[in-house]
């Protein structure tokens, strides 16, 4: 069966084929994303700018991804697309969008949460079967999840303050190093020196599994105050991060008794967190290429994952949340 998964929560319009085998077996067969660009003027997203762009886009969009996938509409077997959490008027345009052509072709619809998305992400690259934990670490969340069977998630931990890439942002742009930031400093990075600028590692000695990052934020504008070398800061910055996200997930893993750890989202894509993840003996599944960040696909693939786990469509009256909680357990 075919799955076609829509996101448009924020700036990017996402468009994705999945293809769900009778095995129970997903293989990713197309993800095309529009970045808007339009957004970069005002150093932020303008959330009336993308759902304009989301409408002139999305149709371009579901063709690129069908040509990828080598397929044609009528070929599809269900369409997913997220109905929240995000921006209210950018959702709506691919939820719509997304009932009508499941409508259209009389194939069952599937609301997906925009946050089980980036967890499924990674079921392009393992069989993905709970129990397992997961770390969802985006622009907008740093969110532990323990997720005990398919379906439930129960909220382990989360950012206090900023989200991890909500500071890799901010940073980057101290250090005048450009949007979006999480890219631009872990390149950076590796032209400086991490023992330059000390950073104090947030929560240090916390019993439970908090993050939080605004800490570290005015450190950084401190230390360029000082005017300390910006690939340095960039260095020091990101392995503080790094660290802070690795051991408090391994010490959530231990208490939790899970193996296997998810670890998605934009700041997913980060070397120095996969190295040090993949470091901790830990069975830990990232999202392959370009399904870290906002995309389609992963929609299709939480769709997959719902049909495979025999759960009924959506109703097509339901419509979208801007703020939605994951946690459900
Ligand atoms: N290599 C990288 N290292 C660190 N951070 C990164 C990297 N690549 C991307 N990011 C960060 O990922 C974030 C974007 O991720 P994503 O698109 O998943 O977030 P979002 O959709 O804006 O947030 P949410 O899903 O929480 O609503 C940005 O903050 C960006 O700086
Ligand atoms: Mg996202």
């Amino acid at each position: 069966m075919l799955i076609l998964g829509i996101d448009t929560s924020c700036d990017d319009t996402g468009v994705g084929v999945v293809e769900l085998t009778d095995a129970g077996q997903v293989r990713v067969r197309a993800n095309r994303v529009w970045s808007q660009a339009i957004h970069a003027t005002y150093g932020g997203v303008m959330p009336e700018l993308a759902s304009r762009e989301h409408v002139e886009r999305i149709d371009a969009v579901l063709e690129d991804a069908l040509n990828e996938a080598g397929v044609r509409v009528a070929d599809l077997g269900a369409v997913a697309a997220t109905n929240g959490p995000g921006l209210m008027g950018a959702l709506l345009v691919g939820l719509s969008y997304g009932k009508g052509l499941a409508q259209g072709l009389s194939v069952p619809f599937y609301a997906a949460h925009h946050l089980e998305g980036h967890i499924y992400a990674a079921a392009s690259e393992a069989d993905l079967r709970a129990p397992y934990l997961a770390l969802v670490v985006s622009g907008g969340h740093t969110h532990l999840f323990d997720v005990p069977r398919e379906g439930a998630y129960v909220l382990v931990g989360a950012t206090r303050d900023d989200a991890a890439g909500e500071a890799f942002d901010k940073v980057a742009r101290l250090c005048g190093l450009g949007y979006p930031g999480g890219p631009a400093i872990s390149a950076a990075a590796e032209r400086g020196n991490p023992d330059a600028v000390p950073l104090k590692e947030p929560l240090q000695g916390q019993s439970g599994f908090e993050f939080s990052f605004s800490g570290l934020k005015t450190a950084a504008l401190l230390a360029t105050q000082r005017g300390v070398n910006p690939e340095d800061l960039a260095a020091s910055f990101e392995r503080t991060v790094v660290r802070s996200l690795v051991k408090t997930t391994v010490r959530a893993a231990e208490h939790h008794g899970r193996r296997t750890v998810v670890v998605s989202g934009g700041v997913a894509a980060n070397r120095a967190l996969r190295a040090a993840f993949a470091a901790t003996g830990l069975n830990v599944v990232f999202p392959g290429k370009g399904l870290n960040t906002d995309n389609g696909a992963m929609i299709a693939l939480a769709g997959a994952a719902a049909i495979r786990a025999g759960r009924a469509p959506s109703d097509l009256s339901a419509g979208a949340t801007a703020y939605a909680p994951l946690a459900n357990a």
